[in-house]
């Protein structure tokens, strides 16, 4: 029997009964000789407490998810990595991905947020080292989406790094297949709503969509740093609203997303939010364990979060953004 073919709690427009929503549970699955991979798929919030590609050659060879969206280790040496030659961390990645790909449904997408592997010195961005892996494997790449952020190490030998990619790709092989895109469901306020047609038969008439715009694809969101309402133990979560926007747009409700390597769950957060289900990979048990508390907390209404289209903080409204005098007679020198 196909392991996918279990009933779950959502409909397909991501909808509960009462009796079920009491069911919301999210759940940590730690392996043993009874708790098996295929266990996780009758779950709609669940972490595989172990090893990714373990996790994934225990599951069925064939369509699950509908979603693969994921930060990778980068390889620069993080307390949950050892960091090893590129090409070594390379190798890892592919097969992680060649198990990956099998098992996204045709339509699917597939995001991959990157950011660079540092050496001597010399930066080597991670999706220009990936995009050769995902095109062997035929996807359609869709955007290559900037995701800017405003805080980081200052670097005295190079312009400091102030930005990662999303690849984002999509299990289609010609112009005709489908693929879920929900871009009204992200859009963001346009600059100039007032806008008005200046010629042709719609001439002053408003121009733009009531919706807003599209966002484009470069995306400046805040990124977790200490004062960030996300925070937690973690050195490198990324922000709910990077994913809840490629959530939101890439999938449906009631759909599966999968993150192989899923840290304090903010996907899975993302996921619960909009009424996903969920499933994330992750080898630390205490990452674990928080991504677990924070599902709980968005299925019950209580998660921490910073939504995708909250306007970026003005900064110069601050007292620590005025020119000390110090500065300005040259005495701080
Ligand atoms: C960049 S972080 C992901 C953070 C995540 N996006 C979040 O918002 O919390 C990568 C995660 O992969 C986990 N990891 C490393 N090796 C792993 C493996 N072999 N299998 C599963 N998870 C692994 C690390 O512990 C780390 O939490």
């Amino acid at each position: 029997m196909s392991m996918i073919n279990q009933s779950f709690a959502y409909d397909a427009q991501g909808d509960t009964s009462d009796a079920e929503q009491e069911k919301q549970e999210a759940h940590i699955l730690k392996p043993n000789r009874k708790v098996k991979p295929t266990d996780i798929l009758s779950l709609n919030h669940a972490i595989w407490l172990g090893d990714a590609e373990a996790f994934l050659k225990g599951l069925p060879r064939e369509p699950i998810f509908d979603l693969i969206v994921t930060s990778p280790p980068y390889n620069i040496g993080k307390e949950y990595e050892t960091r090893t030659a590129l090409d070594i961390y390379m190798e890892w990645q592919e097969r992680i991905i060649n198990e990956l790909i099998p098992r996204l449904k045709k339509g699917g997408s597939l995001c991959w947020q990157v950011g660079n592997f540092v050496n001597d010195n010399q930066i080597f961005p991670l999706d220009i080292e990936f995009a050769p892996i995902f095109k062997q494997h035929k996807l359609q790449l869709r955007n290559r989406i900037i995701w800017q952020f405003g805080h980081g190490l200052h670097t005295s030998k190079r312009f400091s790094g102030r930005y990662e990619v999303v690849l984002w790709y999509t299990k289609t092989e010609t112009k005709k297949d489908n693929y879920t895109f929900n871009l009204d469901s992200v859009r963001v306020p346009a600059k100039y709503p007032g806008k008005k047609h200046f010629k042709g038969p719609n001439i002053g008439m408003l121009s733009g969509n009531p919706l807003g715009k599209n966002p484009e694809d470069v995306w400046g969101i805040p990124n977790v740093k200490s004062n960030h309402i996300e925070k937690t133990e973690h050195p490198c979560q990324f922000p709910v609203g990077l994913i809840e926007r490629l959530i939101l747009s890439l999938s449906n409700p009631g759909d599966l997303v999968f993150d192989p390597f899923s840290g304090v769950a903010s996907a899975g957060v993302a996921a619960a939010l909009h009424k996903r289900r969920f499933i994330g990979c992750e080898i630390k048990a205490d990452y674990a364990k928080t991504g677990m508390k924070r599902i709980q907390d968005a299925l019950d209404g209580k998660a921490l979060y910073r939504p995708h289209d909250k306007p970026l903080y003005d900064h110069t409204q601050s007292n620590l953004s005025k020119l000390p005098p110090e500065f300005e007679t040259g005495e701080a020198q």
